[in-house]
């Protein structure tokens, strides 16, 4: 998507395809910054410390270290080092453990000598493979905002609210969720997005707020919990969010806040969607409650982080010093609350029957 009118991937290569930049996700939507990946260590790093997130493009960024640690040292060891670094960075994205199972099963059965081409041609299929995922989601989508469009709105403005950043920004372009809000807007279809500011790392104000100003997509902000308001009374047609690991049986592990949404939503006979790429299904999980949900650094609830009103960056506490803080990066939103899962292969329920049908699984 474009950046001040000019196409950028969240993830891409310069040169030989072997100098890896990423965009830095930590200082938008201040500062437009991209840096170098240049070790596993870097890739780990850009992962765990969310310069980089959004469950495909932590896939995206993996496969990639694994391809610059093989650039450092081709041995079995380094091979392995790579593998076990990556897979520890965050545990709730699935497409991270796939990234890696599937360049490991590729990699040890190459000589080493092969291993650095190998591992840089796999980082960009898979970086291909998604975009190409995420545009057949946005038309698998668009066609899901068009029926809802004229059942709920007669013609008028498609209403639809998300939660975090399921973004170009979170996979490698695109994004899931707002891959039909794109493609909607580029066909004329009036449509604007509630987004949510999903505390407490606020995907949604920074991230999502700003791609869709890129892309000059209508959005208001609203507060998380304004959520429950506006679906009552009628101002939300459809609510649609990614995943960051969607169980055989149908269950959605999303940003935290996401349950709460899908309960409010099915009090009011409102749409749940779920944006889900084949990477993000977890085919050995049925339940949801046994997907690891990870829990993050307190800080990140007990302070915040923008600009002030003279522009300076400033990061600033918001709760009694000494507060005890609990920060759950994820929930989980059982299949029952979820009305279908947009997928690269169209539209399916939310449970095991429907997605091994649409899967062959
Ligand atoms: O903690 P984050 O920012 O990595 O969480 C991201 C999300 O929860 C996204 O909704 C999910 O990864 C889907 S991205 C297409």
């Amino acid at each position: 998507m474009k950046v001040g009118g000019v196409p950028y991937r969240s993830i891409f290569t310069t040169g030989d395809g072997r100098v890896v930049r990423v965009i830095d996700q930590t200082v938008l939507p201040h500062r437009f910054e991209t840096v170098p990946l240049d070790s596993a260590g870097d890739a780990a790093r850009a992962i765990r410390d969310m310069v980089v997130r959004g469950a495909p493009l932590i896939g995206a960024t993996a496969a990639y270290g694994v391809a610059l640690a093989m650039r450092a040292d081709t041995s079995d060891e380094s091979l392995e080092q790579a593998l076990a670094l990556l897979a520890a960075t965050r545990p709730t994205a699935v497409n991270l453990r796939w990234a890696l199972d599937a360049a490991g099963v590729l990699l040890r059965d190459l000589p080493p000598g092969e291993r650095v081409a190998a591992a840089f041609d796999f980082a960009a299929g898979l970086c291909e493979d998604d975009v190409r995922t995420n545009r057949n989601i946005g038309a698998s989508g668009l066609r899901v905002f068009e029926e809802v469009a004229e059942t709920a709105r007669a013609g008028g403005e498609l209403n639809v609210m998300t939660h975090c950043n399921a973004g170009w920004l979170a996979t490698v372009d695109w994004g899931t969720a707002t891959a039909p809000m794109y493609l909607a807007h580029d066909q004329g279809i009036r449509i604007h997005v509630w987004v949510r500011e999903t505390r407490p790392r606020l995907q949604g104000a920074g991230l999502t707020a700003w791609e869709l100003g890129q892309h000059g997509v209508p959005h208001t902000l609203v507060s998380d919990s304004a959520a429950g308001y506006l679906l009552s009374r009628g101002k939300v047609d459809l609510v649609i969010v990614g995943t960051d690991r969607t169980t055989a049986g149908g269950d959605v592990a999303n940003k935290v806040g996401t349950y709460p949404l899908a309960l409010a939503a099915r009090d009011n006979g409102v749409p749940f969607y779920v944006a889900a790429p084949s990477p993000s299904i977890d085919w050995s999980i049925e339940d949801g409650a046994n997907i690891p949900i990870e829990e993050r650094d307190p800080d990140e609830i007990t302070r915040v982080w923008g600009v002030d009103d003279r522009g300076i960056e400033r990061r600033v506490r918001v709760v009694p010093e000494g507060t005890r803080a609990a920060n759950y990066a994820f929930d989980v939103t059982p299949r029952r609350l979820v009305t279908g899962l947009v997928t690269e292969k169209g539209v399916c329920a939310a449970d095991r029957g429907a997605l091994g049908k649409m899967f062959g699984r």
